[in-house]
């Protein structure tokens, strides 16, 4: 099985990615692309820009979406929305697709230092990544990241740890059926 996973932050540091890398972990029987979104800086979009053509960059976003079997993210919230690094890859990429995640299963993170965990991005993904092709089979939302999450053993506090290997469990459960 081939795995799509991006952090939705730019951050060279970023929580999310962190968060994903540590969630692969459970996946390491499967091929895994995982990206950084720094790969896919582009200009701003721009309704001009684009009479232009579009950037490589958002072209392969793409394809890699449409290479892979499953997705696994996690979007960090900036101003309870997406990041504007991930929210310009998804803008130009769904110029070119409307459905961006192209019917691809999706286990959709969020995590961040409040603890809210992102909850404002989890429900604004929830509700609208639906809309540009995302099957959402599963959800996790860290709250408290620099509490809950350790460099070296990722999720520490027990109830979110159980809650992350139920949601991986069911993930795994509903890609493989
Ligand atoms: C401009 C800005 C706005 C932010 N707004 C929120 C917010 O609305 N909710 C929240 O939980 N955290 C917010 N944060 C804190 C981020 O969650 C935090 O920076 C986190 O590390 C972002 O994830 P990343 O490290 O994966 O980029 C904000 C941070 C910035 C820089």
């Amino acid at each position: 099985m081939k795995i799509f996973a991006f952090a939705g932050s730019n951050s060279s540091t970023s929580i999310n990615k962190q968060l994903v890398k540590f969630v692969l972990k459970s996946f390491d029987e499967h091929e895994i692309n995982l990206i950084d979104l720094n790969d896919y800086d582009m200009p701003v979009f721009s309704v001009d820009l684009e009479k232009d053509g579009f950037p490589r960059e958002a072209q392969l976003f793409l394809e890699n979406i449409a290479a892979c079997d499953v997705i696994i993210c996690s979007l960090a919230e900036n101003n309870r929305s997406y990041s504007v690094a991930f929210k310009n890859v998804f803008d130009w990429a769904s110029r070119i697709n409307v459905k961006v995640f192209q019917d691809k299963p999706m286990l959709l993170m969020t995590t961040s230092p409040g603890g809210y965990g992102g909850g404002n991005v989890m429900a604004e993904a929830q509700k609208f990544f639906p809309q540009f092709g995302a099957i959402i089979k599963e959800t996790f939302s860290l709250p408290k990241f620099y509490e809950n999450f350790d460099q070296n053993n990722g999720v520490i506090s027990p109830e979110h740890s159980d809650t992350l290997k139920e949601r991986i469990a069911g993930f795994k459960k509903q890609i493989s059926a």
